[in-house]
């Protein structure tokens, strides 16, 4: 079978932005004959839509910031919003030449891979995670991406004693317990559930990390729809961070904040 044969049988089931994210992974040329092999591949993948199976997860690979990152059901996939965080961090990094770095919650190590690749100055950059199988990922993705990064498995901090950053930058499970339903139920729980009322990671977090901060270190953290009123209440609480900016996503929605380590 064609390539632009099985395209014209399937294209109604996929966006257009699927189908390219789909033939990349295969042959190229319209003319192009699938194998067997292949076919059956494309036939999965399609099985897999109708029962709401995310595309990166049938395919394995999801892109974020124009790198190929390697996923599987063990770790949450990338998603476009957190590129936003990651390309506030790169400007933060570079304006305030931050050198050691941490991407806690690191998952498949999407976040601390692509500034380690985005920076060219000589950063020292951290990826940690509880989870032994996402550390598992992230450090294949380093690999293939040719990142240097160093990896740690870690509960938050506990895989850390003296260590301590110029940047912290996480994107934690911050998902309602009882939001996680529907296509997320094919994400593992551990990337998502921030408890009752999402905000359990995220407060541990804006508590801990002074501790793990350089004097004026800065944390960066995403949360959820909604969730910003909330997370300032903790900040305020908190009392030991200033306010540096609130990040919006692709919808203008508030979905991050940057913090700095008050030494007064
Ligand atoms: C929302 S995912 C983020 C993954 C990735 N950083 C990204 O932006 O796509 C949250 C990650 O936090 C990890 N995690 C959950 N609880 C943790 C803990 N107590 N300590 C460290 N990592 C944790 C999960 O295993 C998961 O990889």
């Amino acid at each position: 079978m064609k390539i632009k044969d099985w395209y014209r049988e399937n294209k109604r089931y996929f966006s257009l932005s699927e189908l390219n994210f789909i033939f990349k992974s295969f042959a190229q040329g319209k003319n192009c004959l699938l194998d067997k092999n292949e076919v059956e591949k494309l036939d999965k993948i399609k099985a897999d839509k109708f029962k709401g199976v995310p595309l990166a997860l049938s395919l394995g690979r999801e892109e974020f910031f124009g790198f190929t990152f390697k996923v599987n059901k063990n770790t949450l996939i990338p998603r476009p919003e957190t590129e936003l965080l990651t390309e506030a961090a790169q400007e933060l990094i570079s304006k305030n030449s931050l050198k050691k770095i941490l991407d806690l919650c690191c998952g498949c190590g999407n976040i601390g891979i692509s500034l380690d690749k985005l920076i060219t100055a000589d950063l020292k950059i951290y990826l940690a995670d509880l989870s032994s199988e996402s550390l598992a990922l992230a450090g294949e993705n380093a690999v293939n991406l040719g990142s240097k990064v160093k990896i740690v498995n870690s509960d938050l901090f506990s895989g850390f004693k003296e260590d301590s950053f110029d940047l912290i930058i996480s994107n934690p499970p911050y998902v309602e317990s009882k939001n996680i339903k529907g296509s997320l139920a094919y994400e593992p729980k551990l990337a998502l559930d921030g408890g009752k009322d999402g905000l359990n990671l995220i407060e541990k977090i804006i508590v801990q990390a002074y501790r793990y901060l350089e004097d004026r270190g800065f944390l960066m953290m995403e949360f959820g729809y909604g969730q910003k009123k909330r997370v300032e209440n903790i900040i305020y609480k908190n009392g030991q961070y200033i306010i540096k900016t609130w990040i919006k996503d692709y919808s203008n929605i508030w979905r991050g904040v940057i913090l700095q380590k008050n030494n007064a």
